[in-house]
Protein backbone atom coordinates (compact mmCIF):
# COMPACT_ATOMS: atom_id res chain seq x y z
CA UNK A 1 0.00 0.00 0.00
CA UNK A 2 1.40 3.32 -0.81
CA UNK A 3 -0.20 6.40 0.64
CA UNK A 4 -0.21 10.04 -1.87
CA UNK A 5 -0.80 13.01 -0.14
CA UNK A 6 0.27 14.98 -3.54
CA UNK A 7 -1.63 14.57 -6.40
CA UNK A 8 1.76 14.88 -9.19
CA UNK A 9 3.58 11.77 -7.83
CA UNK A 10 0.09 9.81 -7.78
CA UNK A 11 -0.45 11.31 -11.40
CA UNK A 12 3.11 10.14 -12.17
CA UNK A 13 2.69 6.81 -10.82
CA UNK A 14 -0.40 6.09 -12.51
CA UNK A 15 0.66 7.31 -15.76
CA UNK A 16 3.40 4.78 -15.74
CA UNK A 17 0.60 2.12 -14.75
CA UNK A 18 -1.39 2.56 -17.54
CA UNK A 19 1.22 2.68 -19.70
CA UNK A 20 1.76 -0.59 -18.96
CA UNK A 21 -1.89 -1.65 -19.67
CA UNK A 22 -2.84 -2.04 -16.08
CA UNK A 23 -6.62 -0.55 -15.57
CA UNK A 24 -7.30 1.62 -12.79
CA UNK A 25 -10.61 1.81 -10.61
CA UNK A 26 -11.31 4.34 -8.23
CA UNK A 27 -12.85 4.60 -4.91
CA UNK A 28 -13.98 8.19 -3.84
CA UNK A 29 -14.99 8.49 -0.28
CA UNK A 30 -14.71 11.24 2.67
CA UNK A 31 -12.55 8.50 5.15
CA UNK A 32 -14.12 7.15 8.36
CA UNK A 33 -14.88 4.04 6.18
CA UNK A 34 -16.98 1.31 7.36
CA UNK A 35 -18.23 -2.07 5.25
CA UNK A 36 -20.10 0.02 2.85
CA UNK A 37 -17.09 1.53 1.42
CA UNK A 38 -14.89 -1.60 1.59
CA UNK A 39 -17.85 -3.64 -0.29
CA UNK A 40 -16.89 -0.85 -3.29
CA UNK A 41 -12.95 -1.46 -2.48
CA UNK A 42 -13.20 -4.77 -3.15
CA UNK A 43 -15.39 -5.17 -6.21
CA UNK A 44 -12.92 -2.04 -7.86
CA UNK A 45 -9.87 -4.59 -6.75
CA UNK A 46 -11.89 -7.71 -8.84
CA UNK A 47 -12.46 -5.78 -12.31
CA UNK A 48 -8.94 -3.34 -12.16
CA UNK A 49 -5.70 -4.51 -12.12
CA UNK A 50 -4.88 -1.00 -9.22
CA UNK A 51 -7.36 0.25 -6.93
CA UNK A 52 -7.38 3.76 -5.96
CA UNK A 53 -9.51 5.27 -3.07
CA UNK A 54 -10.13 8.58 -2.45
CA UNK A 55 -9.86 9.89 1.24
CA UNK A 56 -10.59 13.74 1.19
CA UNK A 57 -13.64 15.71 3.37
CA UNK A 58 -14.54 18.12 0.47
CA UNK A 59 -15.48 21.23 1.85
CA UNK A 60 -17.49 22.80 -0.88
CA UNK A 61 -20.27 19.57 -0.59
CA UNK A 62 -21.27 21.30 2.96
CA UNK A 63 -24.10 23.36 3.43
CA UNK A 64 -23.66 23.04 6.81
CA UNK A 65 -20.34 24.17 8.78
CA UNK A 66 -21.14 22.12 11.64
CA UNK A 67 -21.66 19.04 10.14
CA UNK A 68 -18.23 19.49 8.28
CA UNK A 69 -16.42 20.72 11.16
CA UNK A 70 -17.77 17.29 12.98
CA UNK A 71 -17.69 15.05 10.31
CA UNK A 72 -15.32 11.77 11.70
CA UNK A 73 -11.70 11.77 10.56
CA UNK A 74 -9.43 9.18 11.18
CA UNK A 75 -6.85 8.31 8.37
CA UNK A 76 -5.05 6.30 10.25
CA UNK A 77 -7.78 3.91 10.79
CA UNK A 78 -9.23 3.96 7.35
CA UNK A 79 -5.63 2.72 6.25
CA UNK A 80 -5.78 -0.28 8.64
CA UNK A 81 -9.17 -0.98 7.08
CA UNK A 82 -7.79 -0.72 3.95
CA UNK A 83 -4.52 -2.75 4.12
CA UNK A 84 -6.72 -5.68 5.48
CA UNK A 85 -8.68 -5.97 2.89
CA UNK A 86 -6.19 -4.96 0.14
CA UNK A 87 -2.66 -4.44 0.83
CA UNK A 88 -1.72 -2.86 -2.52
CA UNK A 89 -3.79 -0.12 -2.66
CA UNK A 90 -3.21 3.46 -3.73
CA UNK A 91 -4.69 5.73 -1.37
CA UNK A 92 -4.71 9.46 -2.23
CA UNK A 93 -5.33 11.39 0.77
CA UNK A 94 -4.72 15.04 0.13
CA UNK A 95 -5.08 18.56 1.88
CA UNK A 96 -7.58 20.85 1.27
CA UNK A 97 -4.64 23.39 -0.56
CA UNK A 98 -3.58 20.22 -2.59
CA UNK A 99 -7.11 19.97 -4.78
CA UNK A 100 -8.03 23.43 -4.67
CA UNK A 101 -5.81 25.99 -5.72
CA UNK A 102 -7.01 29.53 -4.97
CA UNK A 103 -10.17 29.62 -3.92
CA UNK A 104 -12.28 26.84 -1.73
CA UNK A 105 -15.27 27.17 -4.39
CA UNK A 106 -17.34 24.88 -6.25
CA UNK A 107 -18.11 24.86 -10.09
CA UNK A 108 -21.65 25.90 -10.90
CA UNK A 109 -23.17 22.23 -13.45
CA UNK A 110 -26.30 21.89 -15.09
CA UNK A 111 -27.43 18.11 -13.91
CA UNK A 112 -30.57 18.40 -15.84
CA UNK A 113 -33.03 18.95 -12.94
CA UNK A 114 -31.43 15.76 -11.19
CA UNK A 115 -29.81 18.58 -8.95
CA UNK A 116 -33.43 20.32 -8.10
CA UNK A 117 -34.81 16.92 -6.47
CA UNK A 118 -34.31 15.58 -2.41
CA UNK A 119 -31.09 16.58 -1.06
CA UNK A 120 -30.62 19.13 -3.71
CA UNK A 121 -33.17 20.97 -2.06
CA UNK A 122 -32.62 20.60 1.17
CA UNK A 123 -28.81 21.12 0.75
CA UNK A 124 -27.99 24.07 -1.55
CA UNK A 125 -24.99 23.93 -3.65
CA UNK A 126 -24.18 20.46 -1.95
CA UNK A 127 -24.36 18.61 -6.05
CA UNK A 128 -22.14 21.87 -7.43
CA UNK A 129 -19.43 20.35 -4.47
CA UNK A 130 -19.77 16.98 -5.06
CA UNK A 131 -19.30 17.99 -8.90
CA UNK A 132 -16.44 19.74 -8.61
CA UNK A 133 -14.42 16.97 -6.36
CA UNK A 134 -15.32 13.88 -8.54
CA UNK A 135 -14.71 16.10 -11.96
CA UNK A 136 -11.28 17.08 -9.99
CA UNK A 137 -10.59 12.97 -9.00
CA UNK A 138 -11.00 11.80 -12.29
CA UNK A 139 -8.78 14.23 -14.08
CA UNK A 140 -6.10 13.52 -11.38
CA UNK A 141 -6.57 10.30 -11.01
CA UNK A 142 -7.67 8.94 -14.88
CA UNK A 143 -9.39 5.45 -14.01
CA UNK A 144 -11.42 2.98 -16.41
CA UNK A 145 -13.77 2.28 -13.35
CA UNK A 146 -15.13 4.06 -10.55
CA UNK A 147 -17.59 3.38 -8.00
CA UNK A 148 -20.38 4.60 -5.98
CA UNK A 149 -22.29 3.53 -3.62
CA UNK A 150 -26.59 3.12 -4.36
CA UNK A 151 -26.89 4.19 -0.55
CA UNK A 152 -26.44 8.05 -2.06
CA UNK A 153 -28.40 7.08 -5.34
CA UNK A 154 -28.96 10.75 -6.38
CA UNK A 155 -25.27 11.65 -6.53
CA UNK A 156 -25.01 8.15 -8.32
CA UNK A 157 -26.96 9.31 -10.76
CA UNK A 158 -25.56 13.12 -11.01
CA UNK A 159 -22.13 11.35 -11.42
CA UNK A 160 -23.17 9.25 -14.38
CA UNK A 161 -24.83 12.97 -15.78
CA UNK A 162 -21.40 14.49 -15.33
CA UNK A 163 -19.83 11.68 -17.15
CA UNK A 164 -22.14 11.51 -20.04
CA UNK A 165 -22.26 15.40 -20.33
CA UNK A 166 -18.16 16.43 -20.25
CA UNK A 167 -17.60 13.13 -22.08
CA UNK A 168 -15.21 11.78 -18.77
CA UNK A 169 -13.83 8.38 -20.43
CA UNK A 170 -14.91 6.19 -17.10
CA UNK A 171 -17.48 3.73 -16.68
CA UNK A 172 -19.34 4.38 -13.42
CA UNK A 173 -20.81 1.63 -11.18
CA UNK A 174 -23.34 1.31 -8.21
CA UNK A 175 -22.55 -0.67 -5.80
CA UNK A 176 -25.68 -2.16 -3.57
CA UNK A 177 -26.37 -0.42 -0.43
CA UNK A 178 -25.04 -2.57 2.83
CA UNK A 179 -27.04 -2.03 6.03
CA UNK A 180 -26.47 -2.86 9.78
CA UNK A 181 -28.33 -6.08 11.08
CA UNK A 182 -31.28 -3.94 12.05
CA UNK A 183 -31.38 -2.60 8.32
CA UNK A 184 -29.83 0.84 9.29
CA UNK A 185 -27.71 2.00 5.72
CA UNK A 186 -24.09 1.78 7.01
CA UNK A 187 -23.02 5.08 6.76
CA UNK A 188 -19.35 7.71 8.65
CA UNK A 189 -22.39 9.47 10.71
CA UNK A 190 -24.02 6.63 12.16
CA UNK A 191 -20.71 7.01 14.53
CA UNK A 192 -22.17 10.62 15.84
CA UNK A 193 -25.39 8.44 16.74
CA UNK A 194 -25.81 6.97 20.74
CA UNK A 195 -26.21 3.69 20.70
CA UNK A 196 -29.99 4.11 21.12
CA UNK A 197 -30.68 6.24 18.07
CA UNK A 198 -28.69 3.65 16.51
CA UNK A 199 -30.62 0.42 17.87
CA UNK A 200 -34.02 2.71 16.84
CA UNK A 201 -32.77 3.77 13.37
CA UNK A 202 -33.78 0.48 11.69
CA UNK A 203 -37.15 2.08 11.99
CA UNK A 204 -36.24 3.90 8.51
CA UNK A 205 -35.39 1.07 6.54
CA UNK A 206 -38.55 -0.41 7.96
CA UNK A 207 -40.62 2.19 6.82
CA UNK A 208 -39.00 2.13 3.11
CA UNK A 209 -39.94 -1.62 3.09
CA UNK A 210 -43.51 -0.46 4.32
CA UNK A 211 -43.65 1.47 1.66
CA UNK A 212 -42.39 -0.85 -0.97
CA UNK A 213 -45.11 -3.43 -0.08
CA UNK A 214 -47.47 -0.50 -0.58
CA UNK A 215 -46.87 1.11 -3.44
CA UNK A 216 -48.97 0.49 -6.48
CA UNK A 217 -51.69 -0.70 -4.04
CA UNK A 218 -52.21 2.39 -2.16
CA UNK A 219 -51.91 6.05 -3.77
CA UNK A 220 -48.67 7.86 -3.26
CA UNK A 221 -50.20 10.68 -1.54
CA UNK A 222 -51.66 7.73 0.93
CA UNK A 223 -48.47 6.59 1.22
CA UNK A 224 -46.28 9.91 1.86
CA UNK A 225 -49.17 10.98 4.72
CA UNK A 226 -48.94 7.52 6.36
CA UNK A 227 -45.19 8.07 7.01
CA UNK A 228 -45.53 11.56 8.03
CA UNK A 229 -47.92 10.31 10.37
CA UNK A 230 -45.27 7.13 11.42
CA UNK A 231 -42.84 10.02 12.38
CA UNK A 232 -44.76 12.48 13.66
CA UNK A 233 -45.36 10.05 16.49
CA UNK A 234 -41.92 8.77 16.84
CA UNK A 235 -40.26 10.56 19.62
CA UNK A 236 -36.26 9.68 18.14
CA UNK A 237 -36.65 11.12 14.34
CA UNK A 238 -37.92 14.21 12.84
CA UNK A 239 -38.88 13.14 9.17
CA UNK A 240 -37.23 15.79 6.35
CA UNK A 241 -38.46 14.11 3.37
CA UNK A 242 -40.03 10.83 2.23
CA UNK A 243 -40.39 10.54 -1.50
CA UNK A 244 -41.25 8.52 -4.37
CA UNK A 245 -39.67 9.42 -8.06
CA UNK A 246 -38.74 8.16 -11.33
CA UNK A 247 -35.66 6.36 -10.55
CA UNK A 248 -34.09 7.75 -13.25
CA UNK A 249 -35.20 11.43 -13.91
CA UNK A 250 -35.80 11.45 -10.15
CA UNK A 251 -38.95 13.22 -10.40
CA UNK A 252 -41.44 12.58 -7.95
CA UNK A 253 -44.00 10.36 -8.85
CA UNK A 254 -47.65 10.55 -8.87
CA UNK A 255 -48.40 7.10 -9.39
CA UNK A 256 -47.13 4.39 -10.93
CA UNK A 257 -47.21 3.47 -14.33
CA UNK A 258 -45.87 0.12 -16.79
CA UNK A 259 -42.36 0.35 -17.63
CA UNK A 260 -40.80 2.59 -15.67
CA UNK A 261 -38.90 2.21 -12.05
CA UNK A 262 -39.16 3.57 -9.43
CA UNK A 263 -37.42 4.44 -6.31
CA UNK A 264 -38.86 5.53 -2.30
CA UNK A 265 -36.02 8.26 -0.90
CA UNK A 266 -36.00 9.42 2.86
CA UNK A 267 -33.94 11.90 4.77
CA UNK A 268 -34.35 12.00 8.86
CA UNK A 269 -32.86 13.90 11.89
CA UNK A 270 -31.81 11.87 14.82
CA UNK A 271 -31.03 14.52 17.08
CA UNK A 272 -28.68 16.42 15.45
CA UNK A 273 -27.47 13.52 12.99
CA UNK A 274 -29.17 13.89 9.30
CA UNK A 275 -29.48 10.45 7.49
CA UNK A 276 -30.55 9.48 3.70
CA UNK A 277 -32.03 6.18 2.69
CA UNK A 278 -33.59 4.66 -0.39
CA UNK A 279 -35.22 1.57 -1.78
CA UNK A 280 -35.90 -0.07 -5.10
CA UNK A 281 -39.70 -0.04 -5.06
CA UNK A 282 -39.68 -2.48 -8.47
P1 LIG B 1 -18.81 9.03 1.38
O1 LIG B 1 -20.04 9.41 2.10
O2 LIG B 1 -17.57 8.75 2.16
O3 LIG B 1 -19.14 7.76 0.52
C1 LIG B 1 -18.19 7.24 -0.37
C2 LIG B 1 -18.88 6.20 -1.24
O4 LIG B 1 -19.33 5.12 -0.44
C3 LIG B 1 -20.12 6.79 -1.94
O5 LIG B 1 -20.16 6.34 -3.28
C4 LIG B 1 -21.25 6.22 -1.11
O6 LIG B 1 -22.48 6.09 -1.82
C5 LIG B 1 -20.69 4.87 -0.73
N1 LIG B 1 -21.37 4.35 0.46
C6 LIG B 1 -21.57 4.99 1.64
N2 LIG B 1 -22.29 4.23 2.48
C7 LIG B 1 -22.58 3.08 1.81
C8 LIG B 1 -23.32 1.89 2.12
N3 LIG B 1 -23.93 1.73 3.28
N4 LIG B 1 -23.41 0.92 1.18
C9 LIG B 1 -22.81 1.08 -0.04
N5 LIG B 1 -22.10 2.18 -0.40
C10 LIG B 1 -21.99 3.16 0.51
O7 LIG B 1 -20.24 10.06 -1.03
C11 LIG B 1 -19.23 10.64 -0.67
O8 LIG B 1 -18.41 10.17 0.33
C12 LIG B 1 -18.77 11.93 -1.31
O9 LIG B 1 -19.88 12.67 -1.74
C13 LIG B 1 -17.77 11.73 -2.48
C14 LIG B 1 -18.40 10.96 -3.64
C15 LIG B 1 -16.51 11.02 -1.98
C16 LIG B 1 -17.35 13.13 -3.01
O10 LIG B 1 -16.77 13.89 -2.02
Amino acid sequence: MVIFHKREPLRRELLSLAKEGKTIGLVPTMGALHAGHLSLVEEAAAENDVVVVSIFVNPTQFDNKEDLHKYPRDLEKDIDLLNAVQPGILIFAPAVEEVYTGDIAPSSFDFDGLEFQMEGKFRQGHFDGVGTIVKRLFEIVGPDNAYFGEKDYQQLQIIRTLVKKHRIPVKVHGCPIRREENGLAMSSRNERLSDEQRKEAGFIYETLKTVKAEFGTKSVQEIREQVSEAFRKHPSFRLEYMEIANAETLRPAEQKETGQKYRAFIAVYAGEVRLIDNIALN
